[in-house]
């Protein structure tokens, strides 16, 4: 077998020493344009668990890899004078050029050729070659050769970096953030060998060209950063290497492979340096290639296998890439934000560091991030404890006069049961049962506000008095016999009413027995779905008496909190995004326009709402949908309901248009509350596949929410919050005929979470930094 390699970069050599590895008579060749110890940058860096992989795939680079490296534990946090360390995250540095040379010289040893100073061009001399592997880099040619093939997609970010070094020495991965006159640069540095250390220097554009930047040579540019991070560098020089200033570029490929050629590493895609994972995602690749050349009987087949197999976690590592990303393109959003909240929110950017994770392993640090949120509560003049604070989610929020005692909220949901619009058994038992289970606030269905205003025949509505009856039994029940609040949410279905039960077909237009239905313009939601009458003042004014006439007969239920719904492509929704707002009057066009008459409901809402209580409005921040709503335009909508009075943003995104595509994923909705919240400053409430406690406590400490929402899982388990106060052992309100099972679940609790704890303890291997320090560490004397 013949197989050319392209690029003699982590991903070409470690393919060359795999595969040769598994086909010791097998000519394998690799071509790199660049002379052997050639290289850009500086250091590598590797996790625990990667290199545990190198180990099982070939022991010897591998212990020639770990020779070299240096090791660390902890994640460093320099931010407004402070600095705050998390330990237990076991990363390893080298150079890249020493981790070339080992693959080089392991690579010879088993009999690869390998030619430098070859930079090719046409792969049409590797005609009689059985795979061709294209490791060419981040600027591929044969990705942008074939591009009509591979149909790569190059997202350029907007911040600016450039790829240093030092001889400064580190103990710790350390992110440095800096303000200056200019505006906020950030150092992202660790060491990678006895007196070298990586420094990746980033900031947005405008600090950028403030800054002057664009005018400096490399050793200028040095002497800036140096000056910026000269406090921190002890006298220390920055050394450069091609350290030009640049854009990151998002690369994913559609395709990864073309006859017998195959892209790996940067070439295929690339994921950004703030997580470190380039080097490791190349040398996986090469690791995944290998393997599927093992098991498939042909090369054809092996790259098929290559591509559907590696896919998926490569496209994980990206989505963690690209929210650590965006954290870093938006730290203004947190730059006013107390120091140790700043560290938290750093640690838990992308995902895979959690509240309850930092508890094992920094429980120091857990305990200043709590005491910080409580000093935040108590500044609002809610007498809390903040010397042995509860966990953000057990801490209260109070909006107007409403004091919530925790901020764990049941999401509204539709239960598609109510008869004539009257909630009846079903509806006591479902809210009343969720009350007990200790949620500090429930929202009611979309209760809407006339019988054509009804999405399905089983929605909920408060437009007479046998309705308003049902409801002030149900919020009696709450009140009696909970501590929760109960919010109101209003709406109307606009073009999606006159539709099937959710069981019976979700939005799908009823046979028989149907309505007629509004919305802004008159498009159908399916085409064949019922046409909306486009809505005429005559028409607005009848709504909004509706809505105004609902939310006084919400008051005289007792109702704490209302919410206006304005998501979901429902009548409100329908105005606000411009898919399903095609008006040319006053109401359509600009967004100032189409939330002309959703502010004018919210304005009558809010002046028949008595004014010391609440209100909320539930909006879609994105559509999901080419031309619709995305995140800048929820900031302004965000920002004209606050002027308009609202105290809450509910931030919910799509189901605007059917062809929307959404990303799902765990808290996919999040990051829409984070930047509402901290760019209109809102309180928000985040709402979308949240499952955990965890969960909850990791976004609040984040401050990318001020409420958590929970749907479905309360429809699981209506007592979450009951457990969860259990597990963190706060304090909660219990109705007295369920203290016996409330004592016996806290009693419990204590001893599970001691053994959970334990067991992710044993169950977790020493990281190399401990061993290391383990093995330097001199005997006790006897
Ligand atoms: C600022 C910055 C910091 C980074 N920090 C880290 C980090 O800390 N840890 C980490 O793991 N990763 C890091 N990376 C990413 C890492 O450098 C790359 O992801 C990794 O090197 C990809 O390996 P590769 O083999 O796919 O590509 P490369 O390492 O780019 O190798 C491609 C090789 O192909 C050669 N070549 C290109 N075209 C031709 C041609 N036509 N003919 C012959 N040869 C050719 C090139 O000369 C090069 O040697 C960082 C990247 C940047 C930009
Ligand atoms: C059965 C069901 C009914 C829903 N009804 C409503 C509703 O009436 N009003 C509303 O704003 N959202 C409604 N939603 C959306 C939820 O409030 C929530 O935003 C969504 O389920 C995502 O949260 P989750 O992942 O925690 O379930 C409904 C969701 C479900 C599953």
């Amino acid at each position: 077998m013949k197989i050319a390699i392209i690029g003699g970069g982590p991903a070409g050599l470690y393919a060359a020493i795999l595969l040769k590895k598994q086909r010791p008579q097998a000519e394998i060749t690799v071509y790199e344009r660049n002379r052997a110890g050639d290289t850009f940058g500086f250091g590598v860096v590797f996790s625990d668990a990667t290199l545990d992989n190198f180990e099982k795939y070939d022991a010897p680079s591998y212990r020639r890899i770990t020779q070299e490296f240096a090791y660390w534990d902890d994640i460093a946090v320099h931010f407004r004078g402070t600095v705050h360390r998390v330990g237990g995250n076991g990363f390893c540095g080298c150079s890249r050029r020493m981790l070339l040379l080992i693959l080089q010289e392991r690579a010879r040893e088993l009999g690869v050729a390998l030619m430098f100073e070859a930079e090719i061009d046409d792969e049409a001399r590797f005609a009689d070659a059985d795979l061709v592997v294209l490791a060419d880099g981040i600027n591929s040619r044969f990705r942008d050769r074939y591009a009509e093939h591979f149909q790569p997609e190059v997202d350029v970010r907007s911040n600016m970096f450039a790829w240093m070094g030092s001889t400064r020495p580190l103990d710790a991965f350390t992110f440095i953030f800096q303000e200056t006159e200019w505006g906020p640069f950030i150092a992202h540095a660790y060491q990678y060998e006895v007196g070298r250390s990586t420094w990746i220097f980033e900031t947005d554009p405008e600090t950028f060209e403030r800054a002057g930047l664009a005018g400096l040579s490399e050793k200028q540019s040095a002497e800036r950063m140096a000056g910026i991070f000269g406090w921190f560098l002890e006298g220390h020089q920055l050394l450069t290497n091609r350290s030009m200033w640049r854009n990151f570029p998002m690369i994913r490929s559609k395709r990864w492979v073309k006859d017998n050629m195959v892209l790996l590493g940067d070439a295929k895609a690339t994921a950004h340096f703030s997580i470190g994972s380039g080097t490791k995602l190349a040398m996986e690749d090469a690791i995944a290639l290998a393997d599927a050349m093992h098991r498939a009987p042909t090369v054809n087949a092996a790259l098929q296998q290559y591509e559907e197999g590696r896919r998926e976690e490569v496209e994980k590592t990206q989505h963690a890439a690209d929210v650590s990303l965006v954290w870093f393109e938006h730290v203004d959003r947190f730059w006013e934000f107390d120091p140790v909240q700043f560290a938290f929110g750093v640690m838990t950017r992308a995902k895979a560091i959690t509240y309850d994770n930092l508890m094992l392993r920094a429980p120091d640090f857990v305990a200043e991030v709590d005491k910080s949120f409580a000093r935040q509560v108590r500044a609002r003049g809610l007498d809390v404890d903040v010397e042995q604070p509860d966990a953000p989610m057990f801490q209260p929020l109070r909006l107007r006069e409403m004091q919530l005692a925790n901020r764990v909220v049941v999401s509204p949901m539709c239960m598609y049961s109510a008869q004539e619009g009257v909630p009846g058994d079903f509806h006591l038992v479902h809210y009343g049962s969720r009350a007990i289970g200790g949620a500090g606030l429930i929202f009611t269905e979309m209760t809407c506000v006339g019988r054509d205003a009804r999405i399905t025949p089983g929605c909920a509505g408060l437009w007479n008095d046998e309705q308003q009856a049902a409801w002030r039994h149900i919020v009696d029940f709450v009140h009696a016999n909970s501590a929760a609040k109960i919010c109101l949410q209003l709406g109307h279905a606009g073009r999606k009413g006159a539709t099937k039960l959710m069981w019976d077909g979700i939005d799908r237009p009823l046979e028989q027995g149907g309505w007629d239905v509004l919305s802004a313009s008159p498009i159908p939601y399916f085409p064949d779905s019922q046409v909306p009458r486009q809505m005429d003042r005559a028409a607005m004014d009848a709504v909004k008496a509706e809505f105004v006439a609902a939310a006084e007969r919400g008051e005289r239920c007792g109702f704490d909190m209302l919410e206006l719904h304005c998501a979901h492509g429902y009548l409100l929704a329908s105005f606000i995004s411009p898919l399903t707002n095609q008006r040319s009057d006053a109401y359509g066009g600009s967004l100032a326009n189409r939330l002309r008459f959703p502010l004018e409901v919210f304005e009558a809402l809010r002046s028949a709402w008595p004014s010391h209580k609440p209100m909320s409005v539930r909006i879609s921040a994105t559509d999901w949908a080419e031309g619709g709503i995305a995140g800048d335009d929820a900031v302004a909508i965000a920002r004209a309901f606050a002027e308009a009075g609202v105290d809450l943003v509910d931030v919910s995104t799509g189901q605007t248009v059917r062809d929307a595509q959404p990303v799902y994923g765990r808290m996919f909705q999040t990051p829409f509350s984070e930047q509402v919240r901290n760019e209109a400053r809102v309180a928000t409430m985040c709402v979308g596949n949240i499952t955990t406690s965890d969960q909850v406590n990791t976004i609040l400490a984040a401050g990318r929410a001020d409420l958590v929402a929970l749907g479905r899982p309360h429809l699981a388990d209506a007592s979450f919050t009951m457990k969860a106060a259990a597990w963190y052992g706060a304090e909660i309100f219990c109705p007295p005929p369920y203290l016996p099972g409330k004592e016996q679940i806290f009693r419990n609790s204590v001893r599970d979470r001691q053994d959970f704890d334990d067991l992710k303890i044993k169950a977790k291997p020493k990281t190399r930094a401990e061993l290391k320090a383990e093995a330097t560490k001199p005997l006790a004397a006897e």
